[in-house]
Formats: structure tokens, C-alpha cells, sequence
């Protein structure tokens, strides 16, 4: 049986070995020489086909598989490891004057010697050092405090531009270093997502990397499109490798890493000043951040001669760039109004040119920030672009302010629709209650059901919104899927639905694309339809949680604010809205409406028994067998419902490693029964 299975898998190790060679090939064109030799679909069908092949044959699976790239693995901790060569850190100034001076100290210490200095781009990330042993891919581990650091391999591997398997030549033993940083537009689109899903944005790409790496689940780390920029290499002592920084860094590119081109040899300061100054303007062109200029002596072997200090080497420095900031008279200010009615106050300034772009807004946030920094009207206003996008008001320029100037004052009625603006209570912002008669709030509202992530009916844009609304078709997402035929084609007329005067052919057939699409939306699944409601604080993941937890319209309808607040991730705040939208008769109405329209007022999924009906769990720590979504998932595909919090109304808390202490001692309390994975796996299985 043995010797036949050992003869049968050979033509399958052949096939992955096969697959996993063109997919790296493929990563490698695509990410280091922006090639695409083959369709997305193409490469997706290739990935599968290995994935499948080595879930069916665990054992020929190997650890450097470009599976990896997708993720899946879980982290369960992140171990802490020793640096094998500690990780220092360098001097750094702001002031050019030191980098006169460390040139001149540098080239007095190297007196009668030939050398030169490479300057390079100082990347705004996070520093990972990586082991290769044979060529592969051993360990990658962050800086941590230089000396101990978190072992992140599994999380690492999903970086493109980091290679699990060297190319050409290359030593039998180093470690390469670097930083991972988040490319602007992957963070912005990333921090966008984020933002539409109810979750915080993440300040700045350093910060996004950084939480990126410690992700437990290491396919969302894929999904977060970080990039490795190699800017070292260091080997022990036995292995030879270039003697010029410069030559190590060619080196490291011909082995297959990203070595960013943006780095030059420079034979003196007047070269290093020039250099400075030309990325202290360029940076903002870059598709990633940078926070200065590294400066390093490129002949390795004199690094031996000039030695280190108490904690960063002779041999190099970090020129960092100021945060750039200017002063800018504020000349009015906008009261936004979004589709929730909250209030944001936008500072509009006198346009001023800042870290590249021209600034004109700036978001004052909210009252407590313009009280905080007691803004008067006319004033100047510091505004900052450093690691952050978004320019910030960071101040207030007293020394431009003018005598008995007075303080901003906040408006007190909506100015859109002149209602009274409310503060409820613990919260900064103010909001306009008027949801059912605020121009805005009603447009927001439509256009966040039609949206694509809700229910996804694209051919209904602003602008058709606003012509159906202004034409009292549609003032309520319901009175959508009333929508007939003849009330479009006649309101095509004024070349608005179509853009271009229309011919009546265009117009019906564009009327019919519209009705098309609504009648698709009536097959989006439930957890979308509470998402496109709009209830303020709900966002994807949390119509996703709501609707699995209560499992239809009904029973989610009903709900008392207690019971809400049992969801993951459903705060007191986020359940009290609910609670108050649905109490709405208005809100009932429209699901009532929407309901007899045939929309999805269930969910449908995978039901695998119904043995943990009536149960509620609440999950914390990590588990052997399953990631935390996975257990959470399959707890209600056995008919069990999942809670963030522990109250008396909790069955089980189902306890991993490294389970949060609180939680533990809730439980206890109340006399929650606590179990672990095995126990659990019993319990579905039907054994306790
Ligand atoms: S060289 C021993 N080069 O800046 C010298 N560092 O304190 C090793 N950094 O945390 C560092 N870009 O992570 C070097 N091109 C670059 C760099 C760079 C960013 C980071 C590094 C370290 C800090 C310097």
C-alpha cells in the first residue's frame, strides 16, 4: 500500500512542482518588473489548482510554496525571537549642519583612505530583518527592541516583493534587512474600506504596517498589499559577500529582492547636500512614504575601523525631513452634513502648496477640536503634512491673530434645513435630527443603498437620485422598487437620465437597465439589505454580525437594545441606534414596503446541524484547529448564535490561549461555564 501510494504521487508532486515554479515566476515578473504574463483569472486558476493539490497532499506540501502568498496560516502568538546580529538603530538630525560635520568627522577619521558615501531613501515602515539559509526563506523578525524581536515568518511570506526562494547566486547564509511599508494607494483604498465598514482608519502607512504584520490571520495580511524595501545585508563570519554597500545591494537584486533604484554613490558633501535636496522635494512623487536620507560609508571593511557608539554605528546616519508644515489664513467654514446628519466642520483656507499638492480644506473635526484649540474667526491655522496624507490643523499661528478677534462660534441649526442641531450626550460631534426632511441626509441615504457594497444598483448614481427625487418619485429607498417604466422613459427628456439628449430608443433602453438592475437587488442576501439600511454605526461587518446573529428581519426588528448589545462588535451606543431606528414607524413601514418588494428579509447559510441551536457563545483567545472567524463560523453553522461580551444570558465561553484576563474573570462571575477547542469540537460532534 505504501509503495503504491509512493508511486502514485509522483506524477502529483511533479504537477505542484510545476505549478508553484510558474507561479513564481509569474509573482516575480509581475512585482519586480511590473510584467503581467497572464490574466488575473489565469493566475488565480493556477493558485487554486496548487491549493487544492496541497490540501490533498499535505505531505508534499512545502513550506515555501507560493500558496503561502495567499495566507491562511494563523499566528497563534507571535514568538519572540533573538536577533542573531543585533539590530541598531542610527544617529539621525534634522539639521544639515551634522551631516556637514559627521562628513567631516567621517573623512578626518579615514585620513589617507580611498572611500565614498551612498545616500539613499530612508523608508517610512517598519524594520524586519530576514534570514536565508540555502536560498530559502527561514525566519523574518521585526526590530522589536533590537536585540529581541517577534517572529512574523508566516505573515512575511505573503509579501511579494520578499522572496521565499533566492534566484541566480547567492550566499549559503545572511540576513537581509529592510523595511515594509504601505504603498499610499493600497493604504488609502485600504483606510477607505475601512472607513465604509464602521472600523477606525489607521493614522498613517507606518502604523498600518505595523498592525498589519501582527495580524493573527496571515490571509488578511495578504490582502493588505505591503511592500518590502531592502536596505541591508550582513552575513557571519565565513561567508563572503561584497565589500561595498552598494555592490551588496546590487547583489541582493540579482537574488530576486525589491532594492529600490533610488540610491547613488556620492564622492563628497557637496553630492550628499544635493541628493538631500532633491528628495526633500521629490518624496512626494514616491508611491510610498520617506522620512529622510540614510548615509552610510560604502567600503564595508573601513565600518571595522570607525566602530560603533553606545548605540548606532560611525559609519552611517539618518538625515530625517521635518513634517512639513505652513501657516494659512482660515477664510470660512462649511458645515457638512452626512447621510447620518452628523455635523463635520471643514476649515476652508487660502489655498497653500504643502508636501506636494495644494491644500484649500482641512477637517476642523468636530466643536470640542475648534474649542480645544480655541480657533478665533480670521485666524491663521498651522496646517501639517508629515507621515500622515491627509493634511491636520495642528494650530493656531497667534502671532498672526488679530487684536479682539472672537472666538468661532459653533452653528446651532442644521445649514441645510435650518432644524435645531442636537449633541447627544458623551459625544462631540452634533447632528441634524431632521433625517426624513434634510436634502442631504435623504440623498446620502439613497446613495449609500444603491452603492455596491449594499444593494448594488449601479446604474442609479447621484445624479439619477437626485433627478428621481426631485421629481417625487423616490424619496425613500422603498419607493425605488415602485419605480415603472413609463415614469422613466417621460422623465428622460431633459437628457439628464442619459446625459446626452436622448434618442427614445436610449431612453428605454436605459429605463430598462435601471429596472434590470433593481430587480437583481432583490437577490442580494440579508446581511447586505441591513447594510444598505444606514443605520448610523452599522457598517458591513457589523450588518454581517447582525444578520447572523438574528438571522432574519423579523426576529432583528424586534430586538430590545439588551439583546443588541450581545452581538460582537455591537456596542451600547451602536445597539441603542438600532434599536431607535426600527422603533421608527416610518423605518417600519419601509422594511415592510421593501419586504413585499421581495427583497431578502433571510439569511441563507450553510447549515451543518442544529446542534448548538439556542446556544450562545462568546470566543476568545487562539485556537489550535480553527482561526477566530472560522470558530465563530462554524459555531452558527451549527445553529449556535456568537457574543462579544459575557452576560448571564451567555452558554459557553469558549476559552483559547492567551484568552484576555477579563473576560475569564466575567465569566466566573457569573458562573459561565468555560470550555476549551476540544471540548467544543465534543460538543458539535455531539459526544457532550
Ligand atoms: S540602515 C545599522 N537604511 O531607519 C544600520 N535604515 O535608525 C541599519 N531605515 O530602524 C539601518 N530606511 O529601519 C537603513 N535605507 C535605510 C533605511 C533605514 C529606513 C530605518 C531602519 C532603522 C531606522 C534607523
Amino acid at each position: 500500500m505504501d509503495l503504491f501510494s509512493a508511486i502514485d504521487t509522483d506524477p502529483v508532486r511533479q504537477r505542484m512542482d510545476e505549478l508553484a515554479k510558474e507561479l513564481d515566476r509569474l509573482n516575480y515578473e509581475y512585482y519586480m518588473n511590473d510584467r503581467s504574463l497572464v490574466s488575473d483569472e489565469e493566475f488565480d486558476r493556477m493558485m487554486r489548482e496548487l491549493q487544492d493539490l496541497e490540501q490533498q497532499y499535505p505531505e508534499l506540501a512545502s513550506p515555501l510554496s507560493p500558496t503561502k502568498r495567499v495566507g491562511g496560516e494563523v499566528n497563534k502568538s507571535f514568538r519572540q525571537v533573538e536577533h542573531r546580529f543585533p539590530m541598531l538603530s542610527l544617529g539621525n538630525t534634522y539639521s544639515i549642519a551634522e551631516i556637514v560635520e559627521f562628513e567631516a568627522r567621517t573623512r578626518k577619521l579615514l585620513a589617507g583612505q580611498e572611500f565614498s558615501y551612498t545616500c539613499e531613501l530612508k523608508y517610512d515602515g517598519v524594520a524586519i530583518g530576514l534570514t536565508y539559509k540555502h536560498g530559502r526563506l527561514v525566519q523574518a523578525v521585526t526590530r522589536g527592541n533590537g536585540a529581541v524581536g517577534d517572529d512574523i515568518t508566516i505573515n512575511a511570506k505573503t509579501i511579494p516583493t520578499i522572496p521565499l526562494q533566492l534566484r541566480g547566486d547567492y550566499p549559503d547564509d545572511f540576513e537581509a534587512r529592510g523595511e515594509v511599508v504601505y504603498p499610499f494607494e493600497a493604504f488609502e483604498a485600504m483606510n477607505r474600506q475601512r472607513e465604509e465598514e464602521g472600523q477606525e482608519p489607521f493614522a498613517n502607512p507606518r502604523n498600518a504596517a505595523s498592525g498589519s504584520l501582527k495580524l493573527q490571520d496571515s490571509a488578511e495580511c495578504a490582502k493588505r498589499k505591503l511592500m518590502f524595501c531592502m536596505y541591508f545585508m550582513m552575513a557571519p563570519d565565513g561567508i563572503s559577500i561584497p565589500d561595498t554597500h552598494f555592490n551588496r545591494l546590487e547583489y541582493a537584486r540579482q537574488m530576486g529582492f525589491k532594492v529600490q533604484p533610488y540610491i547613488k554613490e556620492c564622492k563628497n558633501i557637496n553630492e550628499i547636500k544635493e541628493f538631500i535636496e532633491y528628495w526633500d522635494k521629490e518624496r512626494w512623487n514616491l508611491p510610498f512614504g520617506i522620512d529622510g536620507i540614510v548615509i552610510k560609508v560604502n567600503q564595508t571593511p573601513l565600518w571595522d575601523a570607525l566602530g560603533l557608539t553606545a548605540k548606532s554605528p560611525r559609519w552611517a546616519i539618518a538625515f530625517k525631513f521635518k513634517a512639513e508644515r505652513v501657516s494659512t489664513p482660515l477664510e470660512s467654514i462649511s458645515y457638512q452634513v452626512g447621510r447620518t446628519g452628523v455635523i463635520t466642520p471643514v476649515a476652508n483656507l487660502r489655498p497653500v502648496w504643502l508636501g506636494g499638492t495644494t491644500v484649500k480644506r482641512a477637517t476642523l473635526v468636530n466643536a470640542h477640536f475648534i474649542a480645544n484649540m480655541d480657533i478665533h474667526i480670521g485666524d491663521h491655522l498651522f496646517i501639517e503634512k508629515g507621515g500622515e496624507i491627509i493634511p491636520k490643523v495642528v494650530g493656531v499661528d497667534l502671532e498672526q491673530r488679530k487684536q479682539g478677534s472672537m472666538p468661532v462660534q459653533y452653528i446651532v441649526r442644521c445649514p441645510e434645513c435650518g432644524a435645531q442641531l442636537v449633541r447627544a450626550e458623551g459625544e462631540a460631534g452634533h447632528y441634524c435630527p431632521n433625517a426624513d426632511g434634510c436634502h442631504p441626509q435623504i440623498i446620502g441615504r439613497l446613495e449609500h443603498f444603491v452603492s455596491r457594497k449594499a444593494m448594488d444598483i449601479e446604474s442609479l448614481g447621484p445624479e439619477r437620485l437626485e433627478l428621481l427625487y426631485s421629481a417625487g418619485l423616490v424619496k425613500n429607498v422603498a419607493d425605488i422598487y415602485d419605480l415603472k417604466r413609463e415614469q422613466l422613459i417621460g422623465l428622460g427628456t431633459d437628457a439628464t437620465i442619459d446625459s446626452v439628449k436622448s434618442s427614445s430608443t436610449l431612453q428605454e433602453k436605459s429605463a430598462d437597465n435601471l429596472l434590470a438592475a433593481i430587480e437583481a437587488s432583490k437577490q442580494v442576501p440579508f446581511e447586505r439589505v441591513v447594510f444598505a439600511l444606514g443605520i448610523r454605526y452599522v457598517g458591513e461587518v457589523g450588518a454581517k454580525k447582525l444578520a447572523r446573529y438574528f438571522k432574519n428581519m423579523d426576529a432583528l426588528m424586534v430586538a430590545s437594545e439588551e439583546e443588541l448589545a450581545q452581538v460582537e462588535d455591537v456596542g451600547e451606543v451602536t445597539a441603542k441606534a438600532i434599536s431607535e431606528w426600527f422603533l421608527n414607524p416610518l423605518h417600519r413601514q419601509i422594511i415592510a414596503r421593501l419586504k413585499n418588494a421581495g427583497l431578502q428579509m433571510n439569511g441563507k447559510w450553510k447549515v451543518e446541524s442544529g446542534k448548538l441551536e439556542g446556544m450562545t457563545f462568546v470566543v476568545s483567545g487562539v485556537f489550535e484547529h480553527f482561526s477566530r472567524e472560522e470558530i465563530k463560523a462554524d459555531i452558527e453553522n451549527h445553529g449556535g448564535k456568537v457574543s462579544g461580551s459575557i452576560s448571564s444570558k451567555t452558554t459557553y465561553l469558549l476559552a483559547g490561549e492567551k484568552m484576555g484576563p477579563e473576560k475569564l474573570k466575567k465569566a466566573e462571575k457569573l458562573g459561565v461555564p468555560i470550555i476549551n477547542e476540544d471540548d467544543y469540537l465534543k460538543k458539535v460532534r455531539g459526544e457532550i
